[in-house]
């Protein structure tokens, strides 16, 4: 149902190019590699001014010219243009020049649904797909000869070609909607479960091929710091790891950002970056080997914004510190003393101690709150809260228990922690 770019298909990359000038090289290399990630062979490229888009075929006709010339020349199969095209200029463009025309948000989608691996993300990304689709789906896109329904096509004779797939698409969407709604249930509770125990989580964020996976990996692939039992049943994204004075922490890997990334995609996503909204710290991996980095660090920052997650503390990850010459792994703090930027490298494990001391540090001071419910035989417990004089209120319920409010340093709450067993599970639900 979908158009995406084949394996090996020959593609031939349409580049408009914009103002700024300094940066058209790293653009175009940046669409060039999405193309190949889509699996597309790229035949060349086509560059031309986004001054005065031509509303019959968004590029010039003059241009739309040379295109199809290259095209019959080449026996281009698809061609793929760096930026948002109407559905009409879509369909124009198919007309003239006799082959498959897919724009940037095309092939995004593509390269999700090629990439999404859990039950969730594949839900997520036909959503997206099917929202996507269901814009272009205009007079004049698909054929309106008459039809007369049958198996699968309940529509009454007389409906149109357009109709049923429209109405397809809806009950599709409809369908894939309730099941994410239970999906996403399940992950609720799963959340809750952490908030409950006071587990505290860590996302990794950051722009498309910075490294995420590979410093996931690498913390949660070293038996030292991967305990993973207690979540065994979260999305496979998820991870517990044990970190020095802090004790258990959930690390979750998150998808990756890119420039004008798909409203329909941020909105499929929305239940996956609500986990970043919900972190208590992001670690946003920055490639310092890329020359565009801070307009990709940038674009990070208005997704974040976009999802409501800018008042989550920050730790800036410097990555791949290997291929620039003369930069060490280290830590930088602001004028508050805080740490805020590691220099790491994922792939040759540098940094990562510095990294994982760094993110204790930032999280030792969150402050938790909540009732704890102690029973008479935790008599012992309750003087250990007294005694760092965290107790901001008591009282007994019908059973005899103690019901204490408590505010305590994440910190000191794991030192407690560790030295009376079970203290953990005495949170009662918020
Ligand atoms: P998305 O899944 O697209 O969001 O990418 P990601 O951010 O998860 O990046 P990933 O871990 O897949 O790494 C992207 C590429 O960078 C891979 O080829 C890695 O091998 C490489 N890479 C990651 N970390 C380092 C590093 O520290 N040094 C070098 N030289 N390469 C690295």
């Amino acid at each position: 149902m979908f158009e995406q770019s084949k394996k090996g298909e020959r593609a031939l990359l349409v580049h408009l190019k914009l103002h700024d000038h300094q940066q058209e090289t790293s653009i175009d290399d940046e669409f060039r590699e999405l193309a190949l990630s889509a699996g597309a062979k790229v035949m060349g490229t086509i560059s031309t001014k986004y001054d005065n888009p031509d509303p019959k075929y968004l590029i010039r006709k003059g241009k739309a010219q040379e295109v199809h010339d290259y095209v019959k020349e080449h026996e281009i199969e698809v061609v793929l243009i760096d930026h948002k095209i109407s559905p009409i200029q879509g369909r124009n463009l198919e007309k003239l020049l006799g082959c498959k025309v897919l724009d940037r948000t095309d092939l995004i989608l593509d390269i999700f649904a090629q990439r999404a691996r859990t039950f969730e993300g594949k839900l997520q990304v036909e959503l997206a797909r099917l929202e996507h689709l269901s814009t272009k789906l205009v007079r004049g896109w698909t054929h309106l000869e008459r039809q007369k329904g049958g198996i699968g096509l309940r529509g009454g004779p007389g409906e149109t070609q357009l109709e049923v797939d429209k109405r397809l698409i809806r009950e599709r969407i409809k369908h894939i909607r309730l099941q994410l709604k239970k999906v996403r249930q399940q992950r609720a509770l799963s959340r809750r479960a952490r908030h409950k125990a006071q587990i505290p989580t860590v996302s990794l964020v950051g722009y498309t091929n910075t490294g995420k996976s590979t410093l996931f990996n690498t913390i949660t692939g070293d038996s030292i710091y991967a305990a993973d039992k207690l979540f065994a049943t979260l999305d496979p994204t998820f991870r517990s790891v044990c970190l020095p004075y802090i004790g258990k922490v959930i690390l979750a890997d998150t998808v990756g950002f890119i420039r004008d990334l798909p409203h329909s995609l941020i909105d499929a996503f929305q239940a996956t970056l609500d986990e970043t909204k919900d972190a208590d710290l992001l670690l946003h991996i920055i490639d310092c080997h890329d020359e565009l980095w801070q307009d990709r660090k940038r674009q990070v920052e208005s997704v974040l914004a976009s999802i409501g997650a800018l008042n989550v503390p920050i730790l800036e990850v410097y990555n791949k510190i290997d291929l620039v010459d003369d930069l060490q792994e280290g830590i930088e703090r602001n004028e508050d003393g805080i740490v805020s930027l590691v220099r790491i490298s994922a792939i040759k494990g540098r940094g990562i101690d510095i990294l994982l001391s760094s993110v204790a540090e930032r999280l030792s001071n969150k402050l938790i709150s909540g009732k704890l419910k102690l029973t008479a035989k935790q008599a012992r417990e309750r003087a250990l809260l007294y005694d760092v004089g965290v107790v901001d209120k008591e009282e007994i319920d019908a059973d005899g228990n103690w019901i204490l409010e408590i505010k305590i340093q994440q910190k000191d709450w794991c030192k407690l922690c560790n030295q009376c067993s079970g203290l953990e599970d005495s949170f009662l639900k918020q």
